[in-house]
């Protein structure tokens, strides 16, 4: 990544100004594998017609890959006024004139209670987990920050949504989380990439039998896919060491 060095500390990803200064100087980087790599898992949950909110756009393609694949009704939110701003421009200058980008915190979701078919991250959440402490015992801040989260995603869900996490955080420290007594959904997850693992967690609003029933996370099966050069980006290395090194 030209001009854009890898942070000498992945604490580094939790200050909104870094992301302001890496976003003027890099004009696109795909965080963890591109679109193209969990398609396959993605396209089942997706009509012609399903409102996406995608959170944490950065400067990835995604949601270009989205549209191209018929999803139109697309909502972005970044953090960053730059990524947003040249993700606009960048947009409209690729003829995806419908696509919609706004500054927002995903913590503090600005939409309607349940208006999203889909709502989808990639790497976003994993922001918050940089500074989380021991990963079996999070950080009593890291679990506020990831409940108010997941708290404005189960709202903005229709019923029967999809909230879709493509991360590196691993079953067993997702699993407490996904399956708070505030959540009404089901939790699935499977891996994606050959020498490292990306992990996809997919949960379903309303598929919970009741709020005191604790369901399994169950591993779904994928076909996998024959791509060539899986290997783990140097910055993957960085972020993932403390959001990951303590986990084996
Ligand atoms: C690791 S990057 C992932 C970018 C993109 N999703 C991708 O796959 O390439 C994290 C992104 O989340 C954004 N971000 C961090 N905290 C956020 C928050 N609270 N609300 C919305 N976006 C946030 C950052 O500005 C950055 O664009």
């Amino acid at each position: 990544m030209e001009d854009t060095p890898t942070p000498s500390t992945a604490l580094t990803y939790l200050n909104p100004s870094y992301w302001d200064e890496r976003f003027s100087k890099e004009e696109q980087y795909e965080w963890f594998k591109d679109y193209s790599h969990f398609r396959h898992l993605i396209q089942p949950h997706l009509t012609p017609h399903s409102a996406v909110l995608e959170l944490g756009c950065g400067n990835s393609q995604m949601c270009e890959q989205l549209h191209k694949d018929g999803t139109t009704n697309i909502t972005c939110i970044d953090l960053s006024p730059v990524a947003v701003q040249n993700m606009q421009k960048r947009l409209l200058s690729r003829g995806f004139k419908d696509i919609k980008v706004l500054q927002a915190d995903m913590l503090e979701l600005p939409f309607e209670d349940e208006c999203f078919d889909l709502v989808i991250e990639k790497g976003t959440m994993d922001v918050l987990f940089v500074d989380s402490g021991d990963p079996w015992n999070p950080k009593p801040e890291t679990i506020f920050k990831v409940m108010a989260t997941l708290k404005g995603v189960h709202r903005v869900l229709k019923a029967g949504g999809t909230f879709i996490s493509v991360t590196f955080g691993q079953p067993h420290f997702r699993r407490p989380i996904f399956n708070a007594p505030d959540f009404n959904w089901s939790v699935e997850w499977t891996t994606f990439g050959e020498t490292f693992h990306y992990f996809v967690y997919v949960l379903k609003k309303g598929q919970r039998s009741s709020y005191d029933d604790i369901p399994p996370v169950k591993r779904f099966e994928a076909s996998p896919i024959n791509l060539l050069h899986e290997e783990l980006e140097s910055e993957d290395f960085a972020f993932r060491i403390n959001v990951d090194e303590l986990n084996y």
